[in-house]
């Protein structure tokens, strides 16, 4: 069964249609990557995915249950967290509250090792210091982390990252991809958009590339790292 099944997803804002055809899946443990150029539907899918935007038509299935229409809320308690474009992390609130601000026991079957405050520390050591520091005052890279740990304290089951490592010094970057790389041994399967093609061909295990609102191709590391027709037509490489 697959972990997320995304099946002629169309969504939009308002009257303008933004989605005509995204379908993709994730498979349990895989890292998916979602590709294409600004402005043609990536945060837009996530959203969906999400529940923050109400698709217009299609289907979306989460661990074999059907969550279209659903609201985010229940989208995250059934085990979906997003780590969304820009952190969005809670200003006023130092970077101890904004973790655990959503901290949830998962409340479905789950074998793996629950996330704590001690366990995210461990992974971004970097963190610790500054757990008493208002969220507004950490640095890009400290935010990233903070919403890496913020989202994985709901104990997901899917990791949805957008734009990872956007506006991230390389070192930065890098701890990023290993993070990522790490939880992916822990089985967690996580969908990751990004700019970073070369990381992205070594961490994930397929990719879907869009264009304005359509999914134009799909294929492993080894198909896209080879098809430079993909990559000159929608990624402009
Ligand atoms: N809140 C919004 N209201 C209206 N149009 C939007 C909104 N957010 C995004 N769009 C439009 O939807 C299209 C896809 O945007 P988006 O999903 O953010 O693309 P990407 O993440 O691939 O850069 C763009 O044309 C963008 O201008
Ligand atoms: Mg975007």
């Amino acid at each position: 069964m697959s972990m997320l099944k995304v099946n002629g997803l169309q969504a939009g804002y308002g009257e303008s249609q933004v989605l005509f055809d995204v379908s993709l899946s994730v498979e349990p443990g895989q890292i998916v990557s979602l590709l294409g150029r600004n402005g043609m539907g990536k945060t837009t899918t996530l959203n969906c995915v999400m529940g923050n935007i109400a698709p217009m038509a299609g289907g979306l299935e989460f661990a074999g249950q059907s969550i279209i229409g659903a609201k985010a809320h229940l989208i995250s308690q059934a085990g979906i967290a997003l780590v969304p474009e820009g952190r969005q992390i809670f200003p006023n609130l130092s970077a101890r509250e904004n973790l655990i601000a959503t901290q949830r026991a998962p409340n479905y079957d789950h074998a793996a090792e629950l996330w704590t405050l001690e366990r995210v520390l461990a992974m971004f050591p970097g963190l610790a210091p500054r757990l008493n520091s208002p969220g507004n005052l950490l640095s890009g890279g400290e935010q990233q982390m903070l919403a890496i740990g913020r989202a994985l304290l709901t104990n997901p089951r899917l990791l949805l990252l957008d734009d990872a490592t956007e506006g991230l010094a390389p070192q930065v970057r890098e701890e990023i991809w290993q993070c990522l790389a790490g939880l992916k041994s822990t089985n967690l399967s996580i969908m990751v958009v990004d700019k970073n093609l070369t990381d992205l061909l070594t961490v994930a295990d397929s990719h879907y590339v869009i264009e304005k609102g359509r999914i134009v191709w799909q294929g492993d590391s080894a198909a896209l790292q080879s098809s430079t027709d993909v990559k000159e037509r929608y990624l402009g490489i």
